[in-house]
């Protein structure tokens, strides 16, 4: 039988196999105008290739099986392969699906060459059409095509039948950090053309305006016919014939009857250079003519002009040295798991560009097509990533020879189809493979085909970042301490442009230092950015009751991040996987459904295109960009002072050129510094609508400070109000439903788990101290209570002293850190207040959360969310919603009762309805059940947030230091 027929040869197991019948790869888009197979489809789940048929049921394609089959679902691993057998070797018990349809061949295709293209299937594709054997594919994110003309009859009906192998030879080298699936993930379709056909074509386009575009064509027929010829328009302008190129290649002999090659050329006068700024493009349509001039084939494209280079340790893109502010993306959707629409891939990439994103590294895989045509037109530069990841096994496979044609085929593939982007300006040969022989083959194959961009490749930097290798032209390190980074730019041995291929790792309440990492970064040449870890949080829509994926059914069901009742953010483990490596998977910048988490403003701030300095009595305006005036972009200049009023007035920017800055003048008369400290911000918008935003979107808010603050007197004791303490000597007071006493944990952060700190804390016993009161003295006007707590690194002794005052209580407090408590989460205060004060309304850092090393985006003001708004909800519960530099807070209920804190000195703030050890006993959000009235936490040191769960560590100026700390508030009644 024809299905055993490809069977019989186990192609699972045969890494030599990388396809068979599948056509060459090739930039002709035949997406438009195609017949699309997507919808639903026949699908049998059978538990081993080999296995008889089953019963059919139905499944929507693309879609994979694992997020709409209760038989097989999701898996997560990071390096470990899910199962023991060795490469190239797959487990026995093999899922495979069999999927089944039939089309209806339109009668007008009679004549023509039919092709089925199968968009991306994992991880082997068997074709068989009307029960004859098609094709094999591998290459779980690339498409493969299949000649059907001699198995269809137009007019007729066919029956496709994609039977879909999920672990197989090539599952070790797609091993990569996400869920395991399997199935048809990205759109099929047929589509015909005349049998004289154009089999590629590649665009280059450069910055002076020189366009090229080679085409080859041939003729499922046979032998090319006589006469056919091509031609090319550039928006309307005809490209010439390049008679040199036909009478060398003449010459050459090189003429075949079976393959046609033509070449176009022009030069564009006034050519607008597409950057990532300015993604400016032009429409080319290529044709092939047959000798009697009507037209055999089309294909259309959009061409930016623009040039790529490594000039010494530079990454140049048309000449100029531009900031790589990248992020890495995965194709993601937490209700398909991997299929994503045009709109989709529009939604994730206009979230990167409002939020200062200029890069995307398409880890790790080639991404869906349209992914590109999107990069092209929003402006994005883009690092294409080979289908290559070998992780648990990446030694045995870099030089093994029978993965040889598996390299240089994933890497060729991707070249051929994404070539004429000009979004890309660097190949990568794929990720975490070691470094072997079939990385150099590959690289040889690029060189060849497209030496107009870069190549690179993290691991060929076996020795050093410094190493002259044909497989990375960059020195792109993941998670290297910035230290290193600045060191090596500065050894006076760098060879290549330094960009972190990963850097920042996003997981939970994370990115710790990003302002010091830029500041570093743009201080030191050699040094020009990186890319994030990473774009999602790849929580899965998940039903609480049976476990299963919601699917494409679940839409609608979340909201700001947050899962509707009855529903969560999936991880590993969560779908009852025994070999799997938990919240791991979820480490990006945006939550499931794209909220953006608040490390969002802190990039778009750190990568703001205009920045204010105010230095000894002079403003200046800095355009931040690389190829951009500021004409593009309204503002607004704000003053902030510490009284509480702030005064608006629009802002008009001045002329200044990319990389340049221009001083203006004050737009308010400078606050008398007796007024104390004020602010100035400038809140820039998008003066019209772009592609990525709307007329009026926030692009960044810069700050500079006018004046400081000035010391007040601490409050007189006063006639307030008395202060009582109960039997315990905690504080008795009618808007507090818990004492203020000291704090010195967090809910360990992923970041605090996996670098080790929340082990220590537990081991010190900083999560459930014990207060012990040692002394309690009425000095008439102030009562003083001191207490001790015993921890695993000696006592801790923390003293308040509480004074009557104006309307209030006057809070005085120190405590004593043992040399052993180093470094612990926050030494402050925590209490818990009645119900009904919902909102707070404070002056300090914000809007968003912020964290002392990730405060860079968030400018002082006066801000007002509802308390529920505060939190942030990361998928594993952790420590979330923290304000850095608050100075005074008041916590209110609608009729404007409530309480209010005043800071001795800005300080860490969290207002919440849990408590740190809710949040830490919980695994998923919607474990944690709201404490009735607020949790506030008021710290005078609160530990950075750093990125250790993968990478280095907040700084050490960041790190709560042991010995003595003092701090002091006034709580007073609205
Ligand atoms: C890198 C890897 C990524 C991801 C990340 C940690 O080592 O390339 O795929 O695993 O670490 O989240
Ligand atoms: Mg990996």
């Amino acid at each position: 039988m024809a299905r055993d027929h490809l069977l019989s040869q186990r192609p699972w197991e045969s890494p030599e196999t990388t396809s068979w019948q599948r056509l060459p790869m090739n930039a002709v888009d035949r997406r438009a105008g195609a017949l699309p197979l997507d919808g639903s489809w026949h699908f049998q789940l059978l538990p081993s290739p080999n296995s008889s048929s089953g019963d059919w049921t139905r499944l929507d394609v693309p879609g994979a099986w694992t997020m709409q089959s209760a038989d097989d679902l999701p898996q997560y691993t990071n390096v470990r392969m899910p199962f023991g057998d060795f490469p190239p070797h797959s487990p026995a018990a093999n899922p495979t699906g069999v999927h089944e349809r039939s089309v209806d061949i339109p009668a007008e295709w009679a004549g023509r060459r039919v092709v089925l293209q199968v968009g991306a299937a994992e991880s082997v594709l068997l074709v068989q059409v009307n029960g004859r054997p098609v094709g094999i594919s591998k290459d779980s994110h690339l498409a493969a095509e299949f000649d059907l003309s001699d198995v269809v009859r137009p007019g007729d009906p066919a029956t496709v039948r994609l039977t879909v192998v999920k672990w197989s030879d090539a599952s070790h080298i797609e091993d990569q950090d996400q869920w395991w699936h399997a199935g048809i993930t990205r759109s099929v379709l047929l589509y015909a053309t005349d049998p004289l056909h154009l089999a590629d074509v590649t665009v280059r386009a450069r910055q002076d305006g020189r366009l090229r575009v080679d085409c080859t064509v041939r003729d499922a027929g046979g032998p090319l016919p006589e006469g056919w010829y091509v031609t090319a328009a550039l928006d309307g302008q005809l490209l010439v014939q390049d008679t040199e190129f036909d009478r060398l290649n003449a010459e050459d002999m090189r003429v075949s009857d079976f393959l046609g090659e033509a070449r176009l050329r022009t030069t564009v006068q006034d050519v607008r250079p597409w950057t990532a700024e300015t993604p400016h493009l032009y429409g080319l349509t290529v044709r092939l003519h047959r000798a009697d001039g009507s037209v055999a084939d089309t294909s259309h494209h959009r061409v930016g002009f623009r040039d790529v280079e490594i000039r010494g340790r530079d990454l140049l893109v048309n000449g100029e040295r531009v900031y790589i502010r990248g992020v890495n993306r995965h194709d993601f959707h937490p209700l398909t798991g991997r299929t994503v629409t045009a709109d989709d891939m529009r939604a994730d990439l206009t979230v990167l560009k409002r939020f200062g994103f200029n890069a995307v590294r398409t880890s790790h895989y080639p991404n869906d097509p349209t992914l590109y045509d999107l990069a092209d037109e929003l402006g994005l530069y883009v690092v294409d990533e080979a289908d290559i990841e070998s992780h648990d096994h990446a030694h045995e496979i870099a030089d093994d020879p029978r993965y040889l044609a598996a390299f240089v085929d994933r890497v060729s593939r991707m070249v051929l189809r994404d070539k004429n982007h000009p979004s890309i300006i660097v190949w990568s040969l794929g990720n975490e493979s070691d470094y072997g022989a079939n990385h150099d083959a590959a690289a040889g194959w690029v060189r060849r085909h497209d030496p107009t961009r870069p190549i690179q490749y993290e691991g060929a930097a076996k020795t050093g970042w410094a190493d002259r290798s044909v497989a990375s032209d960059i020195a792109c390190p993941m998670y290297a301490p910035i230290e290193d980074c600045v060191a090596h730019a500065r050894s006076g041995k760098q060879t290549k442009p330094l960009i972190q291929c990963e850097y920042s790792h996003a997981m939970g309440n994370s990115n710790g230092t990003l302002a010091d990492t830029w500041a570093a970064i743009e201080s030191t040449p050699g040094l020009q950015g990186g890319f994030i870890w990473e774009f999602w949080d790849h929580g899965i829509l998940q039903r609480v009751n049976d476990g299963r994926p919601a699917g494409r059914g679940g839409a609608g069901l979340y909201d700001n991040g947050v899962t509707a009742p009855g529903h969560r953010w999936a991880y590993g483990g969560d779908f009852g996987e025994t070999i799997h490596d938990g919240a791991f998977i979820a480490d990006g910048v945006v939550f499931p459904d794209r909220t953006p988490k608040p490390v969002m403003y802190e990039h778009r701030e750190i990568a703001g295109p205009v920045r204010l300095t105010y230095d000894e009595g002079v403003l200046r305006v800095h355009n931040r960009q690389h190829f951009r005036g500021l004409e593009w972009l309204a503002a607004e200049w704000r003053l902030v002072r510490a009284d509480g009023t702030s005064q608006s007035l629009p802002a008009e920017l001045p002329a200044v050129q990319p990389g340049e800055s221009a001083a203006v003048p004050l737009p308010f008369p400078l606050p008398e510094p007796a007024a104390g400290e004020a602010w100035l911000t400038l809140r820039v918008t998008t003066a019209d609508d772009e592609a990525w935003a709307p007329l009026g979107t926030e692009v960044c808010v810069p700050q500079v400070r006018l004046s400081a603050a000035v010391t007040d007197a601490p409050p007189e004791p006063a006639d307030g109000p008395a202060v009582t303490l109960d039997e315990d000597a905690l504080l008795v007071h009618p808007l507090l439903t818990s004492a203020p006493v000291l704090s010195l944990w967090r809910a360990p952060t992923d970041n605090d788990e996996l670098g080790g700190m929340a082990a220590r804390w537990h081991d010190w016993g900083l999560d459930a101290l014990v207060r012990e009161v040692v002394d309690v003295r009425d000095e008439g006007s102030r009562v003083v209570v001191l207490s001790e707590y015993a921890t695993g690194a000696g006592p801790v002794r923390h003293e308040q002293v509480f004074t009557p005052v104006t309307g209030g209580i006057r809070v005085e407090e120190s405590a004593e850190l043992p040399a052993g408590l180093d470094d612990v989460a926050r030494v402050g205060t925590v209490f818990e207040t009645v119900p009904g004060l919902d909102v707070l309304d404070w002056y300090g850092q914000g809007p968003w959360e912020s964290y002392p090393d990730r405060s860079a985006g968030a400018p002082v003001g006066h801000h007002s969310l509802p308390v529920d708004e505060l939190f942030t909800p990361y998928l594993r519960p952790q420590e979330s919603g923290g304000r850095h530099g608050v100075r005074r807070f008041t916590l209110s209920a609608p009729d404007a009762t409530g309480l209010a804190v005043e800071l001795g000195a800005p300080g860490q703030v969290s207002v919440n309805r849990y408590r740190a050890e809710d949040l830490a006993a919980a695994a998923h959000h919607d474990e944690l059940v709201p404490r009735p009235g607020c949790v506030v936490h008021l710290d005078a040191a609160h530990r950075g947030l750093g990125t250790a769960s993968c990478g280095p560590d907040t700084s050490a100026g960041y790190l709560v230091a042991a010995g003595p700390h003092r701090w002091e508030w006034t709580l007073r009644v609205l």
